[in-house]
């Protein structure tokens, strides 16, 4: 981050709420139904204009400003500040009937009409001159607006328009790769052209990949992953640098999707370019839900450094693009809420204001339902901004450094995920997420970080599925287990270097040594087959027949059954006071629990739980303050935390300040 500078306004530190608000959706007379209901609900802060352009520019170059004039003036009087979007997310129609050479093109050349959102190139130098233009004139206007507290600058980047396969595209990408490349020569060497013929004589040769006869190269899609996430942060600061130039002292954030599907946009690279990190979430039901709306909430805390952040978006209930959209159990909003809190999160808003009477989003949750303020959402909503109110000691406190990290890393979730691999069932979120609710289970509390933090604050550091090791990646990790720190790594690990080239010699290639192991070949497992471990456990998808080759390596666990039967399935190296353990196969939450049990005991992590709290309840510190949070649905007696509560109900969070 250039500076960690929070929300422009006066006061007492306090928990913000809020969300996005959509005014021009609505007659005027309801915006001042809304303001009193916001004023009810304890709402401090809105997103506005998000979705304003067609509405503020309605032709090229007219605007018309007067009805967010009136907006913010409405808003600022009852005392609720503006994160306002510089409103370029979605084109207006004049704009890509005009310039259809805007649209994005997938990888089969077809090009993404208007219609929906987001049907913008990131490359492309029309939309940025006329989208500049929008953030400039919006800036002028609302320079000297009291309301004005942040500026958001357009919306998601990257969730529909990530990969763009266009002319565009394909100019930025090679002007992207000279910069990185220098000399084509270097550029053949890093994409391993020598294969199928591949050989580029210039620059002017290479596309994007898009749809070929048969798997594109690999290096080259890497390259276009990064390319592209570095293409839509080029755009963030190409809108930054107006809004600087005309108000530097508002600070400018965009809100990230940290755990989002797309996937595209790599955040810890991103989190130097905001004034303040701003994240959104949505739950995807499943077993681990609840654990992956923590593990977001953990790894956007410390993208943020450590400092209070911003959730900018979640749900009070169902949101509309699932298959099937399930309401929020009563108790689960607050509890989402607080979890971010208690995860660094200084702001809860939630998308949207007062639910859409049309458009595609109609079905989503609001604060405010189609039902109105008379309704059991609208209470819990008020309920929650009492509530945040409460907590508002909270504000400022940086998160509390935990034993444990988890390591995540963009390059690495690409990588694995790419095609022509011994294995399509690879899942790279998933893996660092069985680990997070096995630390959960254990009732440890664990940091995930993003792959360059500072590891010698960790006691024990996970680094699953680690599979893109640059040599100065190795060496890092090495320093941290001869400085006596405790590695836990898994199965395709450290297999190729920054360029998807594979490391020689056997498996686990850049760790080889660290883990005094050597795998020659993978034995990736079919749908449905299972190897099964001596120490109880089972894994699946993936197993290797390891072999230890340093004396200082003990066996854990050996494969039971299967084509690695006899061979070692876990494995530990002592390196002085330190250790490196490698983890051969999926063994999914359940598995992971005894084994990392055994590797944390040995690396004196200890749970800061009593025993009959550990797994019911998580436990986070932001300074002084403890949140404990009950991960299932009935009560739990922590009278044992000498908290102000004894019995914590099904989904309650507490905060003990100490
Ligand atoms: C986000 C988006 C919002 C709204 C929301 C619905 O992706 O920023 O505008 O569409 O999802 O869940």
């Amino acid at each position: 981050m250039t500076s960690p500078r929070w929300l422009r306004r006066d006061g007492e530190a306090r928990l913000e709420f809020g969300a996005d608000y959509n005014p021009e959706q609505w007659p005027r007379d309801v915006w001042d139904d809304d303001v009193r209901a916001m004023r009810e609900a304890g709402v401090t802060v809105v997103s506005l204009a998000i979705f304003s352009w067609a509405r503020l520019e309605p032709a090229e170059g007219e605007y018309d400003f007067g009805w967010l004039d009136e907006a913010m003036d409405l808003l600022h009087a009852n005392g609720i500040l503006v994160d306002l979007a510089t409103a370029t997310a979605s084109p207006p129609p004049w704009l890509s009937t005009a310039h259809p050479e805007i649209l994005p093109v997938d990888r089969e050349g077809r090009t993404i009409w208007p219609g929906g959102r987001q049907h913008w190139r990131p490359t492309s130098p029309v939309f940025r001159t006329h989208a500049l233009r929008l953030v400039h004139a919006m800036a002028t206007r609302y320079a000297a607006h009291p309301a004005l507290s942040a500026w958001h600058v357009s919306n998601e980047l990257g969730c529909h328009n990530i990969y763009d396969y266009s002319d565009d595209a394909a100019r930025a990408f090679r002007g992207w790769l000279r910069a990185r490349y220098h000399t084509i020569e270097a550029l053949n060497d890093a994409w391993g052209t020598a294969f199928w013929s591949q050989r580029y004589a210039d620059f002017d040769q290479i596309l994007p990949p898009r749809l070929a006869a048969t798997h594109p190269n690999p290096s080259q899609q890497l390259d276009f992953k990064r390319f592209s996430s570095d293409a839509l942060k080029d755009y963030l600061r190409a809108e930054k640098e107006v809004l600087r130039s005309l108000t530097p002292d508002v600070p400018v954030t965009t809100n990230f999707m940290v755990m989002g599907e797309t996937k595209g946009m790599d955040y810890a690279d991103w989190a130097h370019e905001v004034d303040f990190v701003a994240n959104d979430h949505y739950r995807l039901p499943g077993p681990q839900d609840f654990d992956e709306l923590s593990f977001s909430a953990n790894l956007t805390g410390n993208l943020a450094g450590g400092r209070p952040w911003f959730l900018m978006e979640h749900s009070t209930s169902a949101v509309n693009w699932q298959p099937i959209n399930v309401a929020k159990k009563p108790g689960e909003m607050a509890r989402d809420a607080l979890t971010h809190v208690a995860h660094g999160a200084d702001a809860v808003c939630y998308f949207q204001w007062r639910q859409s009477k049309a458009g595609a989003e109609k079905y989503h949750s609001g604060m405010l339902p189609h039902a109105g303020t008379d309704s059991a959402l609208f209470r819990s909503v008020t309920a929650l901004g009492a509530t945040l109110r409460d907590l508002a000691d909270v504000a400022g406190s940086p998160r509390t450094t935990a034993p444990v990290a988890i390591v995540f890393d963009w390059a690495s979730w690409w990588a694995v995920e790419q095609d022509s691999h011994p294995s399509e069932r690879l899942r790279y979120k998933q893996e660092a997420l069985d680990w997070y609710t096995a630390l959960l289970d254990l009732g440890i509390r664990a940091d995930v970080v993003p792959l360059e933090t500072d590891l010698s604050r960790y006691a024990a550091v996970i680094a699953p599925m680690l599979h893109v090791v640059p040599a100065t990646t190795a060496i890092r990790f090495g320093d941290y287990v001869a400085n006596g720190g405790h590695l836990i790594t898994t199965y395709f690990s450290g297999i190729v270097d920054e360029h998807d080239h594979v490391w020689l010699g056997g498996y686990p290639g850049a760790f080889r040594e660290l883990l005094g192991i050597r795998v020659e070949e993978f034995v990736p497992l079919l749908d449905g087959e299972v190897a099964e471990l001596d120490n109880g456990t089972s894994g699946t998808v993936w197993t290797e027949p390891v072999e230890v080759v340093d004396s200082a390596v003990e066996v854990l666990a050996t494969y039971k059954t299967g084509e690695t039967a006899g061979k070692p399935a876990v494995t530990r190296r002592v390196v002085g006071s330190g250790s490196a353990a490698y983890v051969s196969t999926r063994l999914g939450p359940a598995g992971i629990l005894p084994v990392l049990d055994a590797l944390l005991d040995r690396a004196g992590v200890l749970s800061e739980l009593p025993g009959d709290l550990r797994g019911r309840v998580e436990l986070t510190v932001r300074g002084d303050h403890q949140f404990v949070i009950n991960r299932g649905d009935g009560p739990v007696d922590i009278g044992a935390l000498g908290g102000p509560v004894t019995d914590l109900p099904g989904r309650g969070v507490v905060v003990i300040t100490r």
